[in-house]
């Protein structure tokens, strides 16, 4: 289990995506755009509003001169339009202090941004070594940690686990190499454990398919 080969696996089999740049950073605007986008929106629903907004506003700079309306508008069908709302405050907050802050608290005190979209960006925009937990993280992490702490009380030792794992150098190919790791083999229910780079060492794989868990919802 080592950064290095899901990074190698990442460089053959990771998915291209119009805001990802393998091997290098990429723009803060677009990995941030890419990543509010991609809260609560699949991946495939995702591509064609990417490029649009950045056809339409290539720069923050951009961003945050558009039209209140103009931005709703093209926002929507992607739902929760709390968020558009807050895109347009972000992207006005950045354009005043000069640009997209680089660490952590920075990216925390914009709105829209939590800790999860901190860590994304500060990581694959930054290439800091901070600790980015979605939901296929967390199930990536589960699996090779055999975690068999329900959810959502298992989320401390999923983010320890994902922690001791994220290395000081790619940190951002690394995540992203996690969650398209989640997205297209250690996937929910049938998980592809013939072709993962990870199969040797998960200590989960006999029992991956009912990983991680989840306390039942009460009735
Ligand atoms: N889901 C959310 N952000 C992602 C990213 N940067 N790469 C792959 N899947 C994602």
């Amino acid at each position: 289990m080592s950064a290095e080969s899901l990074l190698a696996w990442y460089d053959a089999h990771g998915r291209d995506l119009p805001w990802r740049v393998k091997g290098a950073l990429a723009d803060p605007y677009r990995v941030w755009l890419s990543e509010v986008m991609l809260q609560q929106t699949t991946v495939a629903a995702v591509k064609a509003y990417f490029a649009r907004f950045t056809t339409l506003w290539p720069t923050v700079q951009a961003l945050a001169g558009a039209e209140d309306g103009d931005v709703m508008r093209e926002w929507a069908g992607l739902g929760y339009y709390a968020r558009a709302r807050n895109l347009l405050a972000c992207a006005r907050a950045v354009v005043a202090r000069g640009g997209f802050p680089s660490d952590l608290e920075g990216l925390r005190s914009l709105p829209g941004i939590g800790p999860y979209t901190a860590a994304a960006v500060a990581s694959i925009a930054f290439g800091r070594p901070e600790v980015v937990v979605d939901g296929n993280v967390e199930r990536v992490m589960a699996r090779v940690f055999a975690i068999e702490t329900p959810l959502p009380q298992a989320k401390p030792e999923l983010v320890a686990a994902a922690a001791r794992l994220t290395p000081p150098e790619r940190p951002g190919d690394y995540a992203q190499a996690v969650m398209d790791l989640g997205a297209t083999v250690c996937t929910p229910r049938s998980p592809a454990c013939t072709i993962c780079p990870w199969v040797q060492g998960c200590q989960g794989r006999e029992i991956a398919a009912t990983l991680p868990r989840k306390l039942a919802k009460p009735p």
